[in-house]
Parts: C-alpha cells; structure tokens; sequence
C-alpha cells in the first residue's frame, strides 16, 4: 500500500533512502517524503505529489548550501488512506515534541480514540494532520522514557490496526526501530549499514541478505549489528535469508515500462514455473504432499487478477476433478462466516502475499479448521508463512501494478493442481495426466509464438483510444478470462469496461451497445464457436465493432466491423494463458497510445495492504 524503507550506517542516508523509494514507488505515490537525523535533530523534506518532486526539493536545499543529510533516515511513499495527499498529511510524521519520527504502512483502526486521548491529556498534544499516522509519533513521545524500545512496546499495545513502522528517536541517534502486525517489513543487513523496507528490491543494491520480520516482533538496527526482540522485550533468534534474484529482474532493461517487460517475460517465467514442480523443484514437494482426497470442498479466495485466476481455475478444476469448487472475493468470503470445516481446503491466491483481505480471508479459513494452500509470489510473505501449503509462482519481483507474469504463472501452477488432483482422485490415468502436462509445457513456446502479433495488437490498440467503454464477452472458460482482460484495460487505460458471458449480453447491456461500441470477443472452446460469433454478430448489427480473439476456425462471417486475432492451438482448458496474453498487450498498448503512467496508474498501488 506504501513504500518505507530506512538506513543507518556509515553513509549518507538520503541517496539510499531515495534510491530505495524510487524501488517502492510502485507501492503508493500519491506523496513521499524522508527524514534524517542530523547535527541538529530532525531534518524533514516532505510533500503531496510523486518521487520526482521531492528529489527537486532535496536538490533545491543543495543548491542553498542546506543540503540534508545524516547517516540515520527513514523514508515514504504514501498511497493515502486517512487524510487527503497533501504535504502536511504526508509522511514522515514527527510528534509534537520533535523528539520521534515515524514512517508507517497500515492503518490504525482505533487512531480517533487515541488522538482524542492525547489531545485531551495533560500534556494537550496539538496535532499537525488528518491522518491515522501521526498519532503513533504523538503516542511514542508520550510513552516514551529514555528507552524507544519500551515506547515502541507500549505504541504497539496501544494501537489497533495494521503497521509496518520506520521510528527513529532524536535522543537515540545511534538506533533505528522497526516493527510490523499485518503489513511487511524486511530488515537488510550489509558491511556499511543497515535497512528496514517493505519490500526486497528497496535495498538488493546494497544486499541480498535479509530478515523477514514477523508479527510484532521489535527490530533494533544500529550501525553493525541488529537485535530483535518479542513484545515483553525477549531477544528472539532469527534466520537470514539470502535473495536469489538479481537487482536487474527489479530493472526495467530497456523497455520503456516495466509492465511490457514483465509481459515479455512470460515465456521464461512459465517455463520456470512449470519446473518447480517437477524435478527437484522446491514446489515439487509440496504439491506431493497435498492429501486433495481428504477434502470434500475447495474454495479458491482471493483479490481482483488473482481472483480472475481463480474463476479460471474452477473451470479447469471442475472439468478434470468432477468437484464442484467455490471461487469467492477474499474481501467476502472474510465476513460471510462460510460453510467450510477441516473438510476443506481454500486456496489463497496471491502475487504479494500481502493483501489484508486475502490475510483475513485466510485466518478466516484457518479458524474454521480448513486446510490451506497458497499460491504466492513473494518468499517470505505473510500468506506464504501462515498457510499449511505454499506453492510458489517462479515470476521474480513484479514491479509493473498491474499484474501479468504473476498471473500467468499462478494460471499454469493451478492447473498443474488440478491435474495433480484429478490423478489422485483418480478421475486421470498416469497417461492421461502426461498428456495434459505435456499441454501444459507447451504453453511457454506458444506464448512466444503470439509475440509476433504485437505489431498487429499495437496496430488495432491504437485505433481503441478514444472509447468510453468497451466490453468483453466469452463463454465458459472464455468468460473468466474475459474478466482478467476488462480488468487489465480500466486498471492502466481508465476507459470503463465490462466482462460479461457471452450469453448474457443481450439480458441487459446489449442496451448500451451503440455505433462505434467496441466488444472483445474470446473463443478458444471449439463447441461454443457458433454461440460466441453470434453473439458478435448481435452487436455488429447494433453498430458495434468486434475484437475477435481466438484458436476457432473462422467461418465466413468476415465483416470490415471484425478484427480477427488468431491464437496458437492449445488444450481449451489451458487456451486462457495465450488469450491473456493478447489481452494484456492490447491494454498495454490502448494506455500507451493515452500516454499513461503505465507502471503506476493512479489510485492504485501494487500490494493492497490495507482493507
Ligand atoms: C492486478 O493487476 C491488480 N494489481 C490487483 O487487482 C491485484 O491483482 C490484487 O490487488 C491482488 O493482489 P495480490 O495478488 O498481491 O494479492
Ligand atoms: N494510513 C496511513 C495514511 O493514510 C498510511 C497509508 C499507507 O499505508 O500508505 O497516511
């Protein structure tokens, strides 16, 4: 939801600092600001508006010989949740004293109540901004006694809510505090210093070796050693980890968004994928492990794309388990008190790993006694610890907001489980699984053959920037991926869109096609070719054009009002991960011709970390 990163060491803070945020700008940007410990407290650059303007800012104070500087700092991107973006509501935050400073990922569910508490205290404590935020500096500096780490214990008792926190105390310059409950923090360790982030690619410029800190537990970094402590102020013992991607997976290597980069990716992303469960693959394991005939129930969960996956996924396994699988928005199933028992397992969908409702919806299902499975992108993330299962997608650090190659790689591993599943039950034979494998394994080639479209995708996108709405039809496996494509296009293009089953157009919304309307059509499932092709046809007769994407024959409905793009043949159950393909560069490339901020479209944040 944010970006937070921190150092102290024996370099100067701010370039690190601000090299790391422009790592984590993908998180939040609608304000950034940093602060640093210097010879005479806190020095505090901060505002409402993107990265750039405050490195104009850092640069305007050299240029009047004030540079800031100092080897402790904390930084923040903010994506607001309680008080507009503006300057004085962004972070970091310094309570009323001057004495601590505060960056925070979260939100403070019970801030009213304490910020009436210290307004109306002795002490009357005035406070500077709308947000939930402040009140954790303005509650440290009222707890706070000589020690930050018995403030930082009593702050965190205090509140109710989700943090990650950067706190830093001008009485304690040789100390930076970190501490989290729902949102991630990593702590990265190096020979000039160290780090606090909410996410790897902040600090991999400067180390691969990292702490994943869990919930609630106190990280104390000085300048060359870090301690960790519970919240009755115990050393705990934790296990460094090593980072095995490199800093240029987190690069966008010549391409002009990181979003094209990640789409071109996906031929080696599913490769990778797909080889971790076989071999020696570390999620070969754990999909061996999985008992699917102790279960009765699978329900998939999950947030927006990762959602879409998993209404692709009941398709797949519907067909080939013969179980009936429930697919449910995370933010639902987390308060519909659901009718699962230790008879189900849920699979929880997720790129970060890190989604409040897809946290919640899993503690939900792990109250009830229900296995679960994860599907996660990112090692080391909340999902990916607290599930029984995790599985894990081979995509590399995502940076684009707007998922593809994380979701074409959860696409291959849930159908991987549903073949694995189907064999188990026995609804596959051995022969009849390595057929469907081999399906599988041969989605990596045809992605790379569909590359050599994006002349004609670009092409036809660049004719679709002036729409106001554009819809997107399919029939059976068809339509679910039709959801992921409407998705894609309103996510970076802003032009509203509609998925909608091929056959339920015309029980409404047909209303609203009119001259010059624009429909995608999908048709990868050979028996529905003739239903979906009419359903084109009702609209072209109602002054639409039509984007007909599919591996179906052509009959010889050619009109000037259809564009044809022709997918490589693949298996109809695993046909959704080359239409996705053609569906995120056309999105791509309607937002590119708008000239849009791609990589981070506005509102929107890559980790939704907040309800
Ligand atoms: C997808 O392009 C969006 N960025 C968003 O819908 C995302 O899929 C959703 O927020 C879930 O995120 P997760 O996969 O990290 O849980
Ligand atoms: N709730 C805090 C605010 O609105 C933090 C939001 C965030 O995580 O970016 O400032």
């Amino acid at each position: 939801m944010c970006g937070i990163i921190g150092y102290i060491g024996k370099e100067d803070a701010v370039p690190i600092i601000v090299d790391g945020l422009k790592k984590l700008e993908y998180r939040g940007y609608d304000s950034a600001g940093i602060a640093v410990l210097g010879y005479n407290g806190f020095d505090v650059v901060k505002q409402k508006g993107r990265l750039a303007i405050l490195e104009e800012r850092l640069a305007s104070r050299l240029l009047e010989n004030k540079p800031l500087s100092g080897r402790l700092g904390i930084g923040h991107t903010r994506w607001a949740t309680h008080g507009e973006p503006s300057d004085i509501n962004s972070h970091p935050h310094v309570g009323s004293k001057n004495k601590i400073a505060v960056v925070h990922n979260g939100i403070i569910e019970n801030y009213k109540q304490l910020k009436e508490r210290l307004e109306h205290s002795e002490h009357g404590v005035s406070f500077a901004s709308q947000t939930d935020s402040e009140v954790i500096a303005q509650l440290a500096e009222h707890y706070y006694s000589g020690d930050i780490i018995d403030a930082v214990i009593k702050v965190s008792n205090a509140v109710e809510g989700s943090y990650a926190l950067g706190i830093m105390c001008i009485d304690e310059p040789d100390t930076l505090v970190a501490v989290k409950k729902d949102n991630p923090l990593i702590i990265g360790v190096s020979d000039h210093g160290n780090f606090i982030a909410s996410d790897v690619p902040a600090v991999l410029k400067h180390t691969n070796k990292v702490y994943y800190l869990n919930d609630k537990e106190i990280a104390v970094l000085k300048e060359g050693k870090v301690q960790f402590f519970n919240m009755d102020k115990e050393p705990l013992k934790k296990k460094i980890e090593t980072i095995t991607w490199s800093m240029d997976s987190a690069e966008k290597g010549g391409y002009p968004h990181f979003m094209l980069k990640e789409i071109m990716e996906q031929p080696r992303v599913l490769r990778d994928t797909i080889q971790s469960v076989f071999n020696d693959g570390k999620n070969k394991n754990v999909l061996d492990s999985v008992n699917i005939s102790g279960y009765n129930k699978i329900v998939i969960t999950a947030c927006g794309s990762a959602f879409n996956a998993g209404v692709t996924a009941k398709y797949v396994f519907e067909k080939l388990c013969r179980i009936s699988v429930d697919v449910e928005l995370a933010s639902e199933f987390r308060y519909k008190d659901a009718i699962i028992d230790n008879k189900t397992l849920v699979i929880l969908v997720s790129q970060s790993g890190e989604t409040a409702d897809t946290i919640a919806a899993m503690r939900e299902a792990k109250s009830k006694r229900a296995a679960t499975l994860s599907i996660v992108n990112v090692v080391g993330s909340t999902i990916a610890k607290e599930t029984d299962y995790c599985l894990f997608t081979a995509a590399g650090p995502e940076i684009a907001v707007a998922t593809t190659k994380a979701f074409s790689a959860q696409l291959v591993l849930l159908y991987i489980l549903a073949v694995r599943f189907a064999l188990k039950t026995g609804k596959l034979t051995h022969k009849e699984e390595e057929a469907q494998l081999a399906e599988i394994a041969s989605l990596p080639d045809k992605v790379k053959m569909l590359f050599e479209q994006i002349d004609a995708i670009q092409k036809y996108a660049s004719t679709c920037v002036g729409y106001k709405s554009i819809f997107f039809i399919g029939r059976n496996i068809d339509y679910a991926i039709a959801l992921e494509g409407s998705l894609k296009l309103k996510e970076i293009s802003y032009i509203h869109s509609e998925a909608y089953a091929g056959g339920e157009l015309k029980h409404g919304t047909i209303s609203l096609v009119e001259e010059n309307t624009l429909v995608v059509a999908l048709s990868n499932c050979e028996r529905l070719y003739g239903k979906i092709m009419s359903n084109a046809q009702q609209v072209i007769s109602r002054g639409a054009k039509v984007l007909f994407i599919g591996n179906c024959p052509r009959d010889d409905t050619e009109s000037e009002k259809l564009y044809y793009i022709n997918l490589p043949k693949a298996a109809e159950l695993f046909s959704p991960s080359l239409s996705v393909i053609v569906l995120q560069l056309f999105s791509y490339y309607v937002a590119a011709n708008k000239g849009l901020d791609i990589d981070k479209p506005r509102n929107l944040a890559k980790s939704v970390t907040v309800e």
